[in-house]
């Protein structure tokens, strides 16, 4: 399957602003062939906390369209993303989605790789074979703190644009001394934009997520950001507290729109995501001296969304399957040295959002199903509450038209 610019430049060009996309940017393998190549294949993309690859030759899997992937700790201590296919006749190296090795063994023909990605060991291949030219290929990846990107792409764009606006907000999580308490992974059969736009708006909120509205508030004067970055006084207030509590708070929005950073307030009395509002784990994950600081909000276009909060942290991947299909892991962090069943309760911990996570599955895959009708339009989007979707699907758009003039150049 090949992309086709003439037909996404067309679709693009009579787009309504402030509409839902048409059918076919939910539905198109073709417009999902182009969404990888050009935005998957080539950006920046969330793949696990560090602190998920706990010793040595520890490793996880993951799959990013066609591409499949190795993220390993080293000897040295270091991570680092390899791609999954032998050199010598490309099967996949590691099968499982994560584990712990001594070395990486292919399974076929026992080709065998240092964790640094260096062939050491090729039975029966001759007096010529030069094992130094057949080590893994590397993938890029870098660890912002404690957060692991990778890159696909040969000719990685920029990323440290991004992690120096990250690295005030997030340092003060100590993400270094966080252990994975859970993780869920679930798939989602709708378009990975349809799991961005519902993350986008809590238009759907109220009638739909009964336990995170418990700590999750939905007034705009508490909750809301206009589309403009304005914030009312009352939202300016909290991040000057947060702020003098020596946990950044402020709201930041990218200049292209790809990533966002707000501490924002929970509701009233509560501190955390749990069922009564208090904090879920006794031993805290970070340095927030504001028990109510509420919650550090980033997004990061187009794999990940995530949650900072005094007591824990939560991070959120999306990585799409296929073009109606849509994989979305939940890693729950917590302090390392965090027991559980003493310092937390795994349920407490996790209850909110799994639940939640199943409540938005089942609103995005009814999304999804409407739009597969004929009669389906795009519609309106409401300017008060859904203006981050707007600012998604704008974003997307804005992407989309960048990568379609070198295409359009090279068909000249
Ligand atoms: S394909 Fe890996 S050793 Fe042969
Ligand atoms: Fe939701």
């Amino acid at each position: 399957m090949t992309a086709n610019p003439p037909l996404i430049q067309n679709l693009l060009a009579r787009r309504l602003p402030g509409h839902s996309l048409e059918q076919p940017f939910y539905t198109s393998p073709e417009i999902y062939q182009f969404d990888l190549e050009h935005i998957f294949y080539k950006d920046w993309l969330y793949a696990i906390p560090a602190c998920q690859l706990t010793r040595t030759g520890s490793y996880v899997t993951l799959r990013v369209g066609a591409y499949k992937v190795i993220i390993v700790r080293g000897r040295d201590g270091e991570i680092r993303a390899f791609h999954n296919s032998c050199r010598h006749r490309g099967s996949l190296v590691c099968k499982a989605r994560e584990g712990q090795v001594a070395k990486l063994v292919c399974p076929y023909h026992q080709w065998t790789y240092e964790l640094d990605g260096k062939l050491i060991w090729a039975n029966n291949m001759g007096a010529d074979f030069d094992a130094s030219k057949h080590g893994l290929k590397p993938v890029g990846l870098r660890n912002l703190e404690g957060l692991i990107y990778i890159c696909l792409s040969d000719t990685p764009p920029d990323f440290e644009t991004f992690a120096q606006s990250a690295r005030p907000y997030l340092e003060v999580h100590d993400l270094k001394d966080a252990k994975v308490a859970f993780t869920s992974t679930i798939i989602e059969k709708a378009n990975w934009k349809l799991v961005w736009e519902n993350n986008r708006e809590c238009y759907h909120c109220s009638s739909n997520h009964p336990a995170l509205c418990r700590s999750f508030p939905l007034d705009p004067e508490v909750a809301g950001v206009a589309a403009d970055g304005g914030v009312s006084a009352r939202l300016q207030a909290h991040f000057d507290r947060c702020a003098a509590a020596g946990a950044p708070a402020q709201f930041h929005l990218s200049h292209e729109g790809q990533y966002r950073f707000a501490r924002m307030p929970l509701q009233e009395n509560a501190v955390s995501y749990t069922m009564d509002g208090k904090a879920a784990v006794a031993k805290k994950l970070g340095r927030v001296a504001l028990a109510d600081a509420g919650t550090l909000l980033v997004f990061h276009y187009p794999t990940t969304w995530n949650h900072f909060l005094p007591d824990h942290s939560l991070t959120f991947r999306v990585v799409p399957i296929s073009p109606t299909e849509t994989e979305v892991t939940t890693t729950w962090l917590v302090h390392k040295d965090a027991v559980e069943g003493v310092d937390y309760d795994l349920k407490r911990l996790t209850e909110v959002w799994i639940a939640t996570n199943n409540e938005d599955r089942e609103i995005v895959e009814t999304n999804q199903q409407g739009i597969f009708s004929p009669a389906y339009a795009p519609g309106p989007y409401s300017p008060e509450v859904e203006d981050g979707v707007v600012q998604f699907v704008d974003w997307y758009a804005a992407w989309l038209e960048r990568a379609l003039v070198p295409v359009q150049v090279a068909a000249e």
